[in-house]
């Protein structure tokens, strides 16, 4: 048996998936052993962005050896529709394309190689029309996909009167994307009674679900979604997941196989949406203390060409538009506009980067005409214990200020700051910046309604235990998670769980694992089920010890003892004990985030359950005479409540950093005028690798009073670090001007070798 302070210590750092990772053993869509008679879909997608589809020759491929059947919009029973949020998405295209990469057909095959070389053999000819991938262009012909939306606090108009300094400026922030490593794909499965089986790599199996059964013309409860684990999400796979399911679903409904499509790098690069580009423009006023008085924003959002979840990213933009800083007179309008890309998604941050992108581009552009470091306006207007967003809600436990001042304080910024000083003394053609990041995110699902989950607990006789629960493992660690939320609340050890599959009938209705509350919510819901089955077992240890129940009973270390320690039995056998007597060892839990609200009318509410702060310190070096550049140093102090995984949570600050640095810096989404994307291969889109990453990341943890509304106060992770990249945009700015004062600071981002070259000689 385990000691208790060996439990105690393996809480702090603990990976289910580690050791099958590091061995190879895990298991995503594509290692599943295929059934005898499977079939291999592929899709037709169109190569011209805009246009009207005149005719097409689908002959030479329908007749080639080992081709089944050719799919075609016609032969979808139910809807031809998977739009999330709005229905303005067709599965396969019908008169026109919207996109490169919008599906037309779909190709099912005997073998994979057979689809590939059918669908080469599929003629589609389309009258293209006139393209808009410019998201201000498509708002100047009012081309949207939602209606606009705005937050209001105080009134900017009269205050920049007031105001001593008042600067007007642009920022624009490009697209992102997933990079996932294990690509979209589903296997479906028919049950041969009209309902199918569908493992998906997905992060919402219930998105899938609803979505296929609408295509399906069947009812939810004939379509089931499996989910083990998926090889990265990011929000990639939050809707976009969906089309992929509908598509093998709709192919093995009409030939009655397994069917199955994994989709290729390529494939997945061409068809699917990524973070939203932003172009966004910016009024920053302030007064002579650099107060920030009033900030007016405008962000043009590049949907693409369906709504999928852009309404909601737009709305999250508009709730980070002032990032950590309380500004008391804010008008933030936001427009989600209709262009001839693939249709933009989820990506972590979810629209919150590309609002705090802008502020942060404001208070720099602020601080170099005034004279003055970017830290000090920063530094005066952090938020503090009850300040109002322009949403209405106020800040609880606020520890903004508490994060700066202790990253400025442990990293020695003075010390720093000297030494950066010292270093572009000594040398002509490389030079040093430095920026602070101050982040803080909400954390709950804007739309109210999603923020509630369920799990399901089964305690076996022998007392080990299986969980399941709406969560989906993409890498965060969520499994290992649950899996401490059930350990803990048993008192029992994580070895004796085993967390199942992500399974549509065992827990319904659930929301996407997004918005970096996957843990909070299911994990409250798993600790509903646990004390439910705890409250069984307490009652029969009263009746059988005949101790009051006030004698309050503890779970730990394997062992059921009464708090006055006189009556204790291990684990094992009090389920024994309990199966005996007939009690019930099987639960299932809810939980539903309460206080939160938004009201879409008035604009104003409580939407999240808590916040989310830390501040950065990003150092880098660059060489003036190439534009190359690495960052030296990403310094931090975040904010975990009480980490219940420090390795995970790790792991998160990590890769978040990397992935914002990899946005702001080298991942530069290219598309020409005819909307073609030019940066089609990983070869010529950058992400970061080992190369590429700091030198030195420093981490700490700074434990602060959490909130109850998170997992065991352990506050989530998975999407505010990526925010902390935004100062490696920043710390290079600083360096340009630290070669060139008179440069030119454009405020678009990616900031590229190439970029900060153009600039350096500006
Ligand atoms: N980490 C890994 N390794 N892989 C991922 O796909 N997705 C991110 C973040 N961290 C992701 C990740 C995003 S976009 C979100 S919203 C959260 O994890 C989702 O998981 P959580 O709610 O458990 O934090
Ligand atoms: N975050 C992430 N995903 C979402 C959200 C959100 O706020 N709302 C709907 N899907
Ligand atoms: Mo994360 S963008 O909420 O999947």
């Amino acid at each position: 048996m385990t000691s208790n302070s060996n439990i105690k210590k393996r809480k702090k750092s603990f990976n289910i998936d580690a050791p099958l990772h590091v061995t190879g053993r895990t298991k995503y869509l594509d290692d599943l052993s295929e059934l005898a008679g499977t079939l291999f879909a592929k899709v037709y997608y169109s190569k011209i962005a805009y246009g009207h589809i005149e005719s097409m020759d689908t002959s030479k491929a329908a007749t080639m050896a080992g081709v089944i059947q050719i799919i075609s919009y016609k032969d979808i029973p139910g809807e031809n529709q998977v739009g999330g949020i709005i229905p303005d998405e067709p599965l396969l295209a019908e008169q026109e394309v919207h996109f490169i990469g919008m599906p037309i057909l779909i190709i099912v095959a005997e073998t994979e190689l057979i689809a590939h070389k059918a669908s080469q053999l599929i003629e589609v000819n389309i009258q293209a029309k006139e393209v808009i991938i410019d998201p201000i262009e498509a708002y100047q012909r009012k081309h949207f996909l939602s209606d606009p939306i705005a937050l209001k606090m105080g009134d900017t108009d009269s205050s920049f009167l007031d105001c001593e300094y008042v600067f007007e400026g642009r920022a624009e922030s490009g697209g992102q994307e997933h990079v996932y490593l294990e690509p979209q794909g589903a296997y479906a499965i028919p049950n041969g009674d009209g309902s199918i089986k569908i493992y998906s790599s997905t992060q919402g199996p219930t998105a899938v679900q609803r979505t296929v059964a609408k295509v399906l013309g069947v009812s939810m409860n004939k379509i089931e979604v499996d989910v083990n684990r998926i090889g990265g999400g990011f929000g990639g796979k939050e809707d976009q997941a969906s089309p992929w399911a509908a598509m093998v679903a709709l192919a093995s409904f009409l030939t009655n196989r397994p069917v199955k499509y994994i989709l290729e790098r390529g494939e997945d690069l061409q068809m699917t949406g990524k973070r939203h580009p932003y172009r966004s423009r910016y009024k920053i006023g302030l007064d002579k203390n650099y107060k920030i008085v009033a900030f007016e924003g405008q962000y043009f959002q590049n949907g693409g060409a369906a709504a999928d979840l852009s309404p909601a990213v737009l709305g999250r933009t508009l709730f980070h538009a002032t990032n950590s800083y309380f500004i008391p007179n804010v008008t933030v309008d936001a427009y989600s506009c209709r262009t001839n890309l693939p249709p933009n998604t989820a990506f972590r941050g979810f629209g919150g980067p590309q609002g705090m992108y802008v502020i942060e581009a404001a208070i720099h552009h602020a601080a170099r005409k005034i004279g003055i470091p970017a830290q000090l306006i920063q530094e005066r207007n952090l938020l503090e214990e009850g300040s109002e967003f322009s949403y209405g809600q106020k800040t609880e436990a606020c520890e903004a200020k508490n994060c700066w001042f202790q990253a400025k304080n442990r990293y020695d910024i003075g010390q720093l700051e000297s030494d950066i000083k010292q270093y572009n003394a000594d040398n002509k053609y490389t030079k040093k910046g430095l920026a602070l990041m101050p982040i803080c995110f909400g954390i709950s699902f804007t739309n109210t309604m999603m923020n509630n989950a369920r799990a399901l607990v089964h305690v076996y006789s022998d007392g080990s235990v299986g969980i399941s629960t709406g969560a989906i493992e993409m890498g965060q660690g969520v499994s290992s998670k649950m899996i401490q939320v059930a350990a803990s609340n048993f008192g029992i050890e994580e070895r004796q769980i085993k967390l199942e599959t992500t399974n549509t009938t065992r827990v319904a209705n659930t929301s996407p694992s997004a918005a970096s509350a996957t843990a909070d919510l299911n994990g409250k819901a798993l600790q509903d089920a646990c004390k439910q089955i705890i409250s069984r077992l307490k009652k029969l240890l009263v009746t059988k010890w005949d101790i009051p129940k006030s004698n309050v009973l503890i779970f730990d270390n394997n062992t059921i003892t009464s708090k006055d320690n006189q009556h204790s039995i291990l684990w094992k056998d009090l389920i024994r004990l309990a199966f005996q007597n007939r009690i019930n060892l099987s639960a299932k839990g809810h939980y539903a985030t309460p206080r939160i609200n938004f009201d879409n009318t008035t604009r104003k509410g409580h939407p999240f359950a808590y916040h989310v702060y830390g501040t950065a310190i990003t150092t880098c070096t660059v060489d003036c005479i190439r534009g190359n550049y690495e960052f030296d140093a990403v310094q931090i102090v975040h904010d975990f409540g009480t980490s219940m995984n420090r390795a995970v949570d790790l792991g998160q600050i990590e890769g978040g950093l990397a992935q914002g640095i990899g946005w702001m810096t080298m991942e530069e989404l290219i598309y020409n005028e005819a909307g073609v994307l030019k940066s089609s291969n990983l070869a010529n889109y950058k992400i970061p690798d080992i190369y590429s990453v700091p030198k030195e990341v420093a981490v700490h943890y700074l434990e602060t009073a959490g909130s109850d509304l998170a997992i065991l106060k352990s506050k989530a992770v998975g999407e505010p670090p990526l925010m902390y990249g935004i100062g490696a945009y920043f710390a290079l700015c600083n360096a340009i001007l630290a070669y060139n004062a008179q440069a030119t600071i454009t405020y678009v981002a990616p900031m590229t070798a190439e970029k900060v070259l153009m600039s350096l000689y500006s």
